[in-house]
């Protein structure tokens, strides 16, 4: 039998599961009395190269209520031909094409090791891939010249038959016909005045793919496209021309003002340009600006330069005037969106705030990338651009589109809620709990964009009573049901099906302890304490969240010093001072792009937020992880650290004198060139492959920069004063 460490490690690799307990408490009473729910961190899309999509469709029980997929953990009688569904205990038949199974003769999805499958639906259309641009042109030459650039390169990267569009925006919105034979066209819109998708619809003469366009199977005669929308490998040349001729926003702007930029007028015309034409289709509306919205609905701050944009003083004072009204804007075109599957991307480059915090919605409710950069010339903001369109092995796109994940759960659990990038389906049934927790009150959520390392959390409720033991080796089960459009324009579904031990608190409780997964539970519930921090700001979050904590160090399988990378107690106390529930050193903007992150990534990256790596380099022998204190900052070793965002390597005082009389130059020093060159090697590796592309800050002892790491690595003293856990006596 595994440890339970590597069972964990397992079911992660296979199944892209984690859940914070691995055997549950047979009864409601004893849940409740856990400080940490049931509840796991999914990661519906995990990257699985060893699993082939199998060419058929899933099987499903026959219970109307109950709809669970054919799984291994079902009974199957060979003889009879019938499988019984381990949700609901429906027997059902197989279909005819199962005639020939056997023992020794199992489709797929009976064997052990598919228990994550995934099935391509051969029904309904070929989906086409739609790419809407929407460009902000009031910015400096600099930014957007590079800018340009970086959607040119863009291009060649889409698939020939995916569809673009270009709206690009400054006092005006422009929407700009392609295709047109000639000289290009565009329809010119006031950013003063919101449109709703009937009139955009009879402004710009749009149609609604008719009935044969939109179901059965395309033909080359009627390609899926508009005047708007047109196929990459049709129009490439001359897109890349007009995005070549893209001018800096022709308005004058005076002294002392802001450009008027009027982004919430080209959303709204995004959102209803797709919604008309490609509801329930994946597409992505990349949206790429340059400063705050300065007029119309979804502005943000006014266009006196000597007027800032709203911090988190004037939204305590409630004196960010025009923060609710623009945040119902983008809330509304965000809801529009999701229902249509469309996802809303924000690449946000600036030196100053743009609104991330009233746009937010319009990423997360969609499954859109926010990215925050300084400009559009910066590797930042180029690379992690670039690296959307990165391709798996198949050479398909690894994003995927419109997406549903159902939850199923056997009777004696339920679902309370999700939190992540998703909005509720408002899918009522018998798995649903009626205790919410995050997006509750479901048990299907959408998720219009998802990548392999999207991550959702998900609470449970244990409701079996407690007069109702289970027998001896019942299990639970839950199986996570997406289905999605895969970027082929496939629909896929894929299914995971999970299943714990019961266990009874009273007389099991070290097994239950044993089962605790520490970094999963802590990440579960970080990412309730920030969703509480988005829901209700103020000092309430941290008070919930100390609490909890007391409770925790108190409670079953955590003992003090048992892990995570230090103990426990280090990793709350980052937690409490992370910019994940710390606004007060950060801007709404950074705040509101922070939290984002942690929301939607997977477990190692979300670890890593919240409590940054510290690697040491020295002369003492290999690389080697130290804690995250100013104790591990010495004169003769050089440090990277890794916070997620920012990948920061910090030379000791000797080593930066060394480095700075030339060392590294002369040939009988060459160990020392290799010293420094080691931790620069390591960090390229992590800036190649993250998303987003993190900030690289290269300082040394004294330099402006090394406050980055002194922040982070907690002054030892304090520290151990402020967290004597110990000596907490707190009241039930
Ligand atoms: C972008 O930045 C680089 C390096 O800072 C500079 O050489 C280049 O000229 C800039 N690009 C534009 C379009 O100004
Ligand atoms: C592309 O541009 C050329 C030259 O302006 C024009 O003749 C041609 O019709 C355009 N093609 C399409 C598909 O728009
Ligand atoms: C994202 O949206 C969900 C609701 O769909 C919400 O619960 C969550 O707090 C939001 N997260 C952020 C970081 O805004
Ligand atoms: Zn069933």
């Amino acid at each position: 039998m595994a440890t339970f460490p590597e069972y964990i490690a397992q079911n992660e690799e296979r199944d892209g599961v984690r859940f914070s307990w691995n055997v549950w408490p047979s009864s409601r009473l004893e849940a409740t009395r856990m400080v940490v729910p049931v509840a796991a961190l999914f990661t519906p899309l995990k990257e699985r190269p060893d699993l082939p999509p199998i060419q058929y469709e899933p099987v499903l029980c026959s219970r109307a209520t109950c709809r669970a997929v054919l799984n291994p953990l079902c009974q199957v009688d060979y003889r009879a031909k019938l499988w019984a569904c381990n949700f609901c205990y429906q027997r059902n038949q197989f279909p005819p094409s199962y005639a020939g199974i056997s023992e020794v003769n199992q489709p797929a999805e009976l064997l052990p090791q598919f228990s994550t499958i995934e099935y391509v639906v051969q029904r309904g259309p070929q989906m086409p891939l739609v790419f809407l641009y929407v460009v902000d042109t009031c910015m400096e030459d600099e930014d957007l010249q590079a800018l340009k650039e970086s959607l040119q390169m863009s291009l060649s990267l889409l698939p020939p038959t995916a569809l673009v569009g270009l709206i690009t925006f400054g006092r005006m919105v422009q929407v700009h016909e392609l295709g047109c034979e000639g000289i290009s066209k565009s329809y010119v819109f006031r950013g003063t005045k919101d449109l709703n998708a009937k009139q955009l619809q009879e402004m710009l003469g749009l149609t609604k793919p008719s009935a044969t366009q939109g179901r059965g199977p395309q033909t080359a005669q009627q390609p899926l496209s508009n005047r708007f929308l047109q196929p990459v490998q049709k129009i490439d040349m001359n897109l890349t021309d007009l995005l070549g001729e893209l001018q800096r926003d022709p308005w004058p702007v005076t002294q002392g003002k802001r450009p008027l930029r009027s982004l919430g007028v080209a959303m709204s015309i995004a959102v209803g340009l797709l919604e008309c034409t490609f509801p329930n289709t994946g597409a992505r509306i990349m949206t790429f600006i340059g400063g705050p919205a300065t007029q119309g609905p979804g502005m943000v701050v006014g266009d006196e330069l000597k007027t800032p944009i709203r911090s988190w003083h004037d939204i305590e004072k409630d004196n960010a005037k025009f923060m609710k009204k623009a945040t119902k804007h983008y809330e509304s075109l965000a809801n529009r969106a999701s229902t249509n599957g469309h996802i809303i991307d924000i690449y946000a480059c600036a030196l100053d705030q743009t609104g991330l915090l009233e746009m937010k919605c319009c990423a997360n409710y969609t499954g859109g990338y926010m990215v925050m950069a300084d400009s559009f010339n910066t590797s930042l903001f180029k690379q992690t651009f670039q690296r959307v369109f990165t391709k798996d092995v198949q050479g398909s796109f690894k994003m995927a589109f419109a997406a549903t994940l159902e939850v199923k759960t056997s009777r004696e659990i339920k679902v309370s809620g999700a939190i992540g990038p998703c909005v509720s389906l408002n899918a009522k049934g018998p798995c649903v709990s009626e205790n919410e927790i995050g997006t509750g009150g479901t048990c299907q959520w959408k998720i219009c964009g998802l990548d392999p390392s999207t991550t959702l959390a998900l609470y449970f409720e244990v409701v079996n009573q407690h007069n109702a033991p289970i027998p001896q080796g019942g299990r639970g089960a839950i199986q996570f049901v997406t289905q999605y459009q895969h970027s082929s324009g496939q629909r896929r579904i894929r299914v995971t099906t999970t299943a714990r031990n019961w266990a009874d608190a009273q007389t099991q409780i070290q097994s239950i302890a044993a089962s605790f997964d520490q970094e999963a539970a802590a990440i579960l519930m970080a990412r309730l304490a920030v969703y509480r921090a988005e829901t209700e700001e103020g000092p309430d979050v941290l008070r919930w969240l100390d609490r909890q904590l007391i409770r925790l160090v108190r409670g079953p399988g955590l003992k003090p010093g048992s892990g995570l990378r230090g103990s426990e107690t280090d990793f709350m106390f980052h937690l409490r001072r992370s910019p994940f529930l710390q606004v007060f050193n950060n801007s709404p903007d950074e705040s509101s792009y922070y939290r984002h992150q942690f929301n939607r990534q997977d477990l190692t990256q979300a670890l890593i937020m919240i409590q940054p790596v510290l690697y040491a380099y020295s002369f003492n022998g290999p690389p080697e992880p130290v804690l995250l204190d100013s104790s591990s900052i010495l004169p003769d070793r050089i440090l990277l650290m890794d916070t997620f965002f920012q990948i920061l390597i910090y030379h000791g005082e000797t080593v930066a004198q060394w480095r700075k009389a030339g060392y590294q130059d002369m040939p009988e020093y060459e160990n020392f060139k290799h010293l420094l060159q080691a931790p620069v090697d390591d960090a390229q590796e992590l800036l190649h492959t993250r998303f987003p592309m993190p900030r690289y800050i290269d300082t040394e002892h004294g330099g402006s920069q090394a406050r980055f790491l002194l922040s982070k690595v907690n002054p030892s003293q304090t520290h151990n004063n402020m967290y004597a856990w110990g000596q907490v006596r707190p009241s039930p």
